[in-house]
């Protein structure tokens, strides 16, 4: 690790989701833990980008915290919306910086798989194009596959975030060496298949210390979405120590 290999911007950044900040806010039905407290400890701990889910159901972030998130940092913030009328009228409202467009299934735990992108080309493609218009950046969440990231670039999406689920899943299975090269090598090729086609390639869902420096050595890779698991790891160590933490295992695979 040299200094200028970590030099912008060929530094992968780390977007801390705070979802789950507002899942314990939200038990008590109280103001606290504030997710706006959360993003301030990450961008002191070097967190480069807030990422919060608004989902249908309002179940963790809400409405009045997004403005509240926007304003308690200088960093970008990192929408992850699902593909209906409403969330882009809140991401025209509240123009973050970035809108991730995500699946979401209302029975689901956490977003499970990739969007379909190359399935939904006609409802997605008004979509991105309001919020790029707008002068958000989109991405899309997809998986790993050729045909995603084909889809994606006829969807004229600069950014796309492949979702590393089926490699952390991989990462957890006893015997899971080869299912998590195989993984590997997907999330890999898939980011050098992007940057071809000139989309800048995003990664996240179920990293861990355990599982973020092979994800992290991919070179073409420009950002890490991570958000469970540092919280979960916050409970015991805090939060800015869960990022610093992850911030210098990601440093440290490049
Ligand atoms: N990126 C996207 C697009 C997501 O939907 C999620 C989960 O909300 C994450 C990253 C973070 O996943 P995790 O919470 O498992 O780290």
């Amino acid at each position: 690790m040299t200094p200028e290999r970590l030099k912008p911007p060929e530094r992968l950044r780390l977007g801390v989701n705070i979802d789950h900040v507002a899942t314990i806010r939200n038990a008590r039905g109280g103001d606290h833990p504030d997710p706006v407290r959360a993003a301030q400890v990450v961008s002191m701990a070097g967190g480069d980008g807030i990422t919060v889910h608004l989902r249908e159901d309002r179940r963790h972030i809400r409405d009045d915290d997004l403005l509240r998130v926007q304003h308690a940092t200088g960093l970008p913030l990192n929408l992850e919306m699902a593909a209906t009328d409403e969330m882009v009228e809140i991401a025209l409202r509240h123009m973050p910086h970035a809108a991730c467009i995500v699946p979401e299934r209302r029975e689901e735990r956490t977003t499970e798989g990739g969007l379909d992108a190359a399935g939904q080309h006609n409802r997605l493609a008004p979509i991105v194009s309001r919020l790029a218009d707008a002068g958000i950046r989109v991405s899309l969440f997809i998986a790993p596959e050729p045909r995603q990231v084909e889809a994606a670039m006829r969807l004229g999406a600069p950014v796309v975030e492949f979702h590393t689920g089926e490699y952390a899943h991989a990462c957890q299975e006893p015997e899971g060496g080869e299912n998590v090269a195989v993984e590997l090598r997907r999330l890999a090729d898939m980011a050098a298949l992007a940057v071809k086609n000139g989309i800048e390639p995003h990664a996240g869902h179920g990293l861990t210390y355990e599982n973020v420096q092979p994800v992290a050595a991919i070179p073409q890779l420009r950002e890490l979405n991570i958000g469970h698991y540092l919280i979960g790891e916050a409970i015991f160590t805090g939060l800015e120590d869960a990022v610093v933490r992850m911030r210098r295992l990601m440093d440290d695979a490049r």
